[in-house]
C-alpha cells in the first residue's frame, strides 16, 4: 500500500486536492443532484401517497442526512485516503479497531451496485435526448408518451447500447482524475439544471393543475404511511444526498484543511432538497392535468415531461435541453458512485487510475445487464421485492445506505474522540454540540427504529 503520511505528520491525498472551496461544494452538489432528485424523488413520492412521505423525507434530510453528511466529510478529510483505508486508519488511531474498514468496503460495494442500475436509467435519459430532438413528442398525447416508453422498455438492444455508452462516459471522466475530470464536469451543470427547472415550473404553474400538485405534495395523510414507506423516505434521503456509502468521504479526502464542513454541507443539502422539491412541483401538476397516474413508477418523468414539453412552443428544443441536462446530472453522480471503488483499487492494489476505472467500471457495466433485462426479457422473473432492478434498489437504498449511515454516525459520534471531531468542525460551540448530539443520538436511534420496524413488517 502507498503511504500518504508526509514528513510533518500532515496527511495529503494521493489523488490531488480541490482547487477551491467552491470546487468541493460544486462536486458534492454534482454528486447529490442527479436522477435521485428528478427521476426518483417524484416517483417514490407518487407511489407512497405524497404529502406524509414528503414530510418524513424532509425530516430525515435535516435530522439524519445533514449530520451524517458532516460526519462523512470530517472522517474523509481526517483520513485522506479511500473510504476503506480511511476507516481502517482512523479506527486504529482512535483506539478502536481496524475492522471499521468493513464499513468502507460496504460502501464500495453499495456504490458498485447502485451504479449498475443508475447507469441503465441514465441510458434512458440519453435515449430521450434523441427522441426529443427528433420531434417524437411534438403534440404527443398521453397515450402516445406512455406507448413510446413501453416500447422502449422492451427494446433490449437499444437499452443495452445506451447503458454501455453511459458507463463509457463515466469511466472516461474518472480515469482522468480528480482535478481535470471531476471538477470541470460539474461547474456549469448545477446552475443550468436549476434554471431549466425554473422554466419548467413556469409552464407547470400556467398549464398544469398546480393546486392539485401542491395538495398532493404537501397535504400529509398519515393513514397512507406504513413503516415500509417511512423506510423508503429515509432511504431516499440517503440516496439523494449521496451519503451512507463513503462517496462523500472520498470527496472529503480531497478537501483543504481550512474549509468549513458545516457550511459546505448546509449548502449541498439546501441545493439538493430545493431541486427535488422543484421537480415535484413541476411533475405533479402535469400528472394531474394530463390524466397520468402519480404512482406510475420509474417511468414517471419519462412520461410527464415529454408530454408537457411536447405541447409547449419550441417543445422539441426544450425537451432536448432538459434531457441533456438530466444526463449531465446523472453523469456527475455516476462519477461519485464509482470513485470509492476506484480510489480503493488505486491505493490498495497499486493500480493506475485508468486501469482501476476500467476494471471497476467494467464490472458495473456487466452487472447492469441485470437491470436492463428487468424491463424486458426478465420482466416476469420476479423474486422477493420484484425484478433484479427492484431488488438492487431495495438492497442498496433501504438497507445498505441506512446501515452505512448508522455506522458512520456511530463512528464519528462515539468512536472518534471529542478533540478530533471538534478540530475538524472548527472548534466546540453550539453548532458543534448540535452536530454531536445528532450524530450520537438522533441519527443512530432514528435509523435503527425505522430499519427495525420496516424489516419486522416485511418479514411478519
Ligand atoms: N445522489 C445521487 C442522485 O440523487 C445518487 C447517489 C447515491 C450518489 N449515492 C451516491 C451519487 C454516491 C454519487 C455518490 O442521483
Amino acid at each position: 500500500m502507498l503511504s500518504n503520511q508526509a514528513g510533518d505528520g500532515k496527511r495529503t491525498s494521493l489523488h490531488g486536492h480541490w482547487s477551491s472551496k467552491m470546487a468541493f461544494v460544486l462536486a458534492v452538489t454534482g454528486s447529490a443532484v442527479g436522477l435521485g432528485n428528478i427521476w426518483k424523488f417524484p416517483y417514490v413520492a407518487g407511489e407512497n401517497g405524497g404529502g406524509a412521505f414528503v414530510l418524513v423525507y424532509l425530516a430525515c434530510v435535516v435530522a439524519i442526512g445533514m449530520p451524517v453528511m458532516m460526519s462523512e466529510i470530517l472522517i474523509g478529510r481526517r483520513g485522506r485516503r479511500n473510504p476503506v483505508a480511511t476507516m481502517e486508519l482512523l479506527g486504529q488511531e482512535e483506539g478502536s479497531s481496524k475492522h471499521w474498514r468493513y464499513v468502507g468496503l460496504l460502501g464500495v460495494i453499495a456504490g458498485i451496485l447502485i451504479l449498475s442500475y443508475y447507469s441503465v436509467i441514465a441510458g434512458w435519459t440519453l435515449t430521450y435526448i434523441v427522441k426529443s430532438a427528433s420531434g417524437v413528442f411534438v403534440n404527443a398525447s398521453t397515450v402516445d408518451v406512455v406507448a413510446e416508453l413501453d416500447a422502449f422498455k422492451m427494446n433490449t438492444g437499444q437499452m443495452s447500447l445506451v447503458h454501455t455508452l453511459f458507463m463509457g462516459l463515466t469511466i472516461f471522466v474518472v480515469a482522468r482524475g480528480v482535478e481535470r475530470g471531476l471538477e470541470q464536469a460539474v461547474k456549469f451543470m448545477v446552475p443550468a439544471l436549476l434554471l431549466m427547472m425554473l422554466v419548467l415550473l413556469g409552464y407547470s404553474i400556467t398549464s398544469g393543475s398546480f393546486g392539485a400538485g401542491i395538495d398532493f405534495l404537501f397535504t400529509p395523510d398519515f393513514s397512507k404511511l406504513s413503516w415500509g414507506s417511512v423506510l423508503e423516505a429515509m432511504g431516499q434521503a440517503f440516496f439523494t444526498l449521496s451519503i451512507g456509502m463513503g462517496a462523500i468521504m472520498a470527496y472529503g479526502a480531497y478537501l483543504p484543511e481550512e474549509t468549513s464542513i458545516m457550511g459546505a454541507s448546509a449548502t449541498v443539502v439546501a441545493a439538493d432538497t430545493a431541486i427535488a422539491i422543484l421537480a415535484g412541483l413541476v411533475i405533479f401538476p402535469l400528472v394531474f392535468a394530463n390524466g397520468l397516474q402519480p404512482d406510475a413508477g420509474p417511468g414517471l418523468v419519462f412520461q410527464t415531461l415529454p408530454l408537457a414539453l411536447g405541447q409547449m412552443p419550441g417543445g422539441a428544443f426544450f425537451s432536448t435541453i432538459f434531457f441533456i441536462l438530466l444526463s449531465f446530472a446523472a453523469w456527475t453522480s455516476a462519477i461519485g458512485l464509482i470513485e470509492p471503488g476506484v480510489a480503493w483499487l488505486v491505493e490498495h492494489f497499486n493500480r493506475s487510475r485508468q486501469q482501476s476505472a476500467i476494471i471497476v467500471g467494467g464490472a458495473i457495466w456487466l452487472l447492469g445487464f441485470g437491470s436492463v433485462f428487468s424491463w424486458n426479457i426478465w420482466r416476469d422473473a420476479t423474486f422477493f421485492q420484484g425484478t433484479v432492478f427492484d431488488n438492487l434498489d431495495f438492497l442498496t437504498n433501504q438497507l445498505m445506505l441506512p446501515l452505512g449511515g448508522l455506522f458512520i454516525a456511530v463512528f464519528a459520534g462515539w468512536v472518534m474522540c471529542r478533540n478530533s471531531t471538534a478540530e475538524e468542525l472548527g472548534g466546540a460551540g453550539p453548532a458543534y454540540s448540535a452536530w454531536r448530539f445528532a450524530a450520537r443520538v438522533i441519527a443512530p436511534i432514528g435509523i435503527f427504529i425505522v430499519l427495525f420496524f420496516a424489516i419486522k413488517n416485511v418479514t411478519a
